[in-house]
């Protein structure tokens, strides 16, 4: 055994990782296609997750991503209520130097040779165009184009369920599920981020914003004067009187550094693994900030290519995010019953559907 197959098999059947069921490498030498396919379970039903397509400085790397990328999507989808096992791809290199449709063409046969055990979706990198090429090959692909038989955008639906985890997140704290009044911070105004900003300023919210991008920032400023923007996320986490804090941009937001220093009692917003390291719970809830799990309510998007597999329809998609309010307060009640932060009780439920729905 080579040591870089020691990495992978180590990596693959680390107990720490929730042991996976099928990790599969592919090569397709013509379109230089090189991917990693993980199922972490398939118990409640076919592994469903995106494909990210990212230049990882090696296969390692990759593999390691792969699997926690998947293992997250057994959570998420259980949380979910969606009857989908977790999985996830991964396709190594930079999506503007290789991307080609030759290599998407290859990457849709090796997930279709894989007969439905996964299904696969967008993620960083791959975009509604790139998945309408894929299922050329490929029946077990969603998150295509409304023009090919798909669904689109996720980020409205996505947005939809992160705003009911903060009336959720309200209703907990403060007893009431109203914004109207509550000052609330949203980090990274892209897809998902400015229409959280809609939901916010129909509910009365104050709202305030950052984004390392100029134009996001204005675009958000133009529509909605009422809104105001700081200059950096380190600004944002410490305005005065900030109720709600919403991280939309990139993951590891809440680390040893940011926790100390914000001013928000709540934590709710899209951005996945916005935990830095473990015990970042931990110390959110000796601050008493409440933290509402991020692939909890952020799984909009996800309940919506669920549904696109099945023929997409919007109010139904609607209704099932809506409840992520329910979920959210689920959750909050049985972390207070156990005493543990919301983020181990999130898992503890997960878990406890996983095992419970595992088909035989
Ligand atoms: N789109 C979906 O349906 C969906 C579903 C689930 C989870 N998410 C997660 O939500 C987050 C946002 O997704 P999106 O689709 O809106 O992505 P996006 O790329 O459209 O938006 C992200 C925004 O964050 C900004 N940003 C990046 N780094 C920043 C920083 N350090 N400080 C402030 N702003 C920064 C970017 O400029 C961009 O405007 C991501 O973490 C994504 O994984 C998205």
């Amino acid at each position: 055994m080579t040591e870089a197959t020691d990495g992978v098999l180590h990596t693959l059947f680390r107990t720490d990782q929730g042991g996976h069921e099928q990790v599969v490498l592919c090569q397709d030498r013509a379109s230089g296609l090189k991917a990693v396919i993980a199922i972490h379970s398939t118990a409640l039903g076919p592994a469903l997750g995106g494909t990210r397509f990212y230049p990882y400085a090696s296969e390692e790397e990759a593999v390691s991503d792969a699997l926690n990328l998947a293992r997250g999507m057994s959570y998420k989808n259980a949380m979910a209520g969606l009857d989908h096992g977790g999985g996830k791809a991964v396709i190594i290199g930079d999506p503007e130097q290789i991307k080609t449709e030759e290599l998407l063409l290859a990457y849709g046969r090796f997930v279709a040779s894989l007969g439905g055990r996964y299904v696969t979706a967008c993620d960083v990198g791959t975009y509604v165009a790139d998945m309408d090429v894929v299922a050329r090959e490929c029946r077990w692909t969603t998150g295509r184009s409304p023009e090919n038989g798909g669904a689109g955008d996720s980020s409205v639906l996505t947005a939809f369920g992160v705003f009911q985890g903060m009336r959720a997140s309200a209703q907990h704290l403060w007893g009431d599920p109203s914004l109207r009044g509550r000052k609330v911070g949203v980090a990274g105004v892209g897809k998902v981020g400015h229409h959280l900003v809609e939901h916010l300023l129909q509910d009365g919210a104050e709202v305030v914003v950052t984004d390392v991008r100029e134009e996001s920032v204005r675009r958000v400023l133009d529509r909605h004067p009422a809104v105001t923007a700081v200059p950096d996320t380190d600004a944002l986490i410490r305005v005065e009187g900030l109720d709600i804090y919403a991280p939309c941009a990139l993951g590891g937001a809440l680390h040893d550094e940011s926790v100390p220093v914000l001013t928000a009692r709540i934590v709710c917003g899209a951005a996945n693994n916005q935990l830095a390291h473990p015990g970042v719970e931990k110390d959110l809830a000796d601050r008493g900030i409440l933290y509402a799990p991020d692939y909890v309510v952020n799984a909009g998007g996800v309940i919506q290519v669920a549904d696109e597999l099945h023929g997409f329809d919007f109010e139904r998609c609607r209704a099932k995010a809506a409840k992520i309010f329910d979920t959210t307060l689920a959750i909050f009640a049985r972390a207070k019953e156990d005493g543990i932060p919301p983020a181990a009780a999130a898992d503890r439920i997960a878990e406890h559907r996983m095992a419970e729905g595992r088909r035989s």
